[in-house]
């Protein structure tokens, strides 16, 4: 049934619906034509859906017992581990559903990456994406502050000293972001406030990249354009809905793992120890998520130099749907493209791990050569490959590969050179 034609059945769901079309909503998300070939890498939008709301309701619950008070934050939260009602329970759903949330969000993105997902007509879909990514390690980085040990105090100083490289304006601007002459109380309580804040714009803006979602509707694994509704579709509620609940319970047992088995493997033992500025780490690291970008800052030779690159590596994730020129968008069948794909995957993996290396001699050299491979992927390989890559013909419909009969002979053809390829 199409959604215009909804009428609900009982008299007082019409008086509602007539009055704020809730249930027309509800009903075109149940209906909402899905494509049948979806795999598993398409269930992380729901996981990542449960890990935003897993961390503002453990968070909430987080902020009724933290005080945000340089004096009082460190031991606020030994108060929370040791006196609240599960409150160990609670603090570490939220610490490592940050990284659970990470580890679905990159997931998430390189899915996009291998399937063309941000191509045309997907771009807002992407550049919200990109927006909530954004936010996301705004989020994290200010909530790894909170707790007041010495890499949320040191951590603090090297990212927020960052600014202080742009000319002329950067003291003035980095004294602004502190409220005073140093990471200091004036820094503790704005980090908390805007760290209970920005979850909720990352929720607004997941309503609309969920919107936007639904005008063209998913992409899927073989990249093609589809009618909707058709063979080609099923309704989301139930099969996407049970297919995603499934995902949903593997993904909390790896959650779980962490949360009841090593609790503290993904943060710094030197977070244990309270804030204090007049000792330094031997190495300050920021958490597993934000080391590629560390790594990319650090292996340049000029700080204001580093903090480009740095946002650069952002900005042109922004930009890539205009800078891959092909038309294609599955990797499915752009046997180079694939290449380059687990390449760039590689790379950002090596970049992870020189992130967490002191940034000298044969780690440095790494992590140099590997932000020039970055960039390098995003503005020379993709554009050019775009445009000389023999892609593989793509079939016309998700169906008839898969069944079989088609009446088209192109079709039989290609039939063979996806399973080839598959
Ligand atoms: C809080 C974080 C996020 C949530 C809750 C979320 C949610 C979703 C959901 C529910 C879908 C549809 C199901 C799916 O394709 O998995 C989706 C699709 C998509 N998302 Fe996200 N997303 C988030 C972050 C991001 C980020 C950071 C990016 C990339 C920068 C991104 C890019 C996309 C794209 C391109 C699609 C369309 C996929 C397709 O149809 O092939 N999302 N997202």
């Amino acid at each position: 049934m199409s959604n215009h034609e909804y009428t609900p059945k009982s008299k007082i769901g019409k008086w509602f619906n007539d009055r704020l079309p809730l249930l027309t909503l509800a009903n075109h998300l149940t209906d909402y034509p899905t494509p049948k070939n979806l795999n598993y890498w398409w269930t992380f939008g729901g996981i990542l859906t449960f890990c935003l709301i897993t961390q503002i309701v453990t968070g909430v619950i987080l902020g009724m017992h933290y005080i945000a008070h340089a004096d009082l934050a460190f031991e606020s939260v030994e108060h929370i581990m040791r006196d609240v009602n599960y409150g160990w329970l609670i603090r570490y759903v939220h610490a490592n559903g940050a990284s659970m949330f990470f580890l679905a969000v990159y997931i998430h993105i390189f899915r996009a990456l291998y399937y063309g997902s941000y191509k045309s007509p997907r771009e807002v879909i992407w550049i919200i994406g990109m927006l909530i990514y954004f936010l996301m390690m705004a989020t994290a980085f200010m909530g790894y502050v909170l707790p007041w040990g010495q890499m949320s105090f040191w951590g603090a100083t090297v990212i927020t000293n960052l600014f202080s490289a742009i000319p002329l304006v950067g003291e003035s601007i980095t004294n602004w972001l502190w409220g005073g002459y140093s990471v200091d109380n004036p820094t503790l309580t704005r980090f908390f406030s805007l760290h209970y804040l920005f979850p909720f714009l990352i929720l607004g803006l997941v309503v609309l990249h969920i919107w936007a979602l639904h005008v063209p509707g998913n992409n899927n694994p073989i990249g093609i354009d589809i009618e909707k509704p058709s063979k080609d579709t099923v309704p989301f509620h139930p099969y996407i809905v049970i297919k995603d609940l499934f995902a949903l319970l593997i993904f909390l047992l790896v959650f779980a793992f962490f949360v009841f088995f090593s609790p503290n493997i993904l943060g710094h033992a030197d977070n244990y120890i309270e804030a204090n500025p007049l000792v330094t780490p031997a190495h300050i690291v920021p958490e597993w998520y934000l080391l590629p970008f560390y790594a990319i800052l650090r292996s340049v030779p000029d700080k204001l130099l580093g903090v480009i690159a740095m946002f650069a590596a952002i900005f042109v994730l922004v930009i890539l749907p205009w800078l891959d020129t092909s038309k294609v968008r599955s990797a499915i069948f752009r046997p180079i493209y694939k290449q380059f794909y687990w390449f760039l995957v590689a790379d950002v993996l090596i970049l992870g791990y020189m992130g967490a290396m002191p940034a000298e001699g044969t780690y440095l050299l790494i992590a140099r050569v590997a932000t020039i491979y970055y960039f390098a992927h995003f503005l020379i390989i993709l554009p050019f490959l775009g445009l000389k890559e023999k892609t593989i013909e793509l079939p016309l419909n998700i169906t008839e590969p898969v069944l079989g009969g088609s009446a088209n002979p192109e079709m039989t053809k290609n039939n063979s050179n996806i399973r080839s390829n598959l």
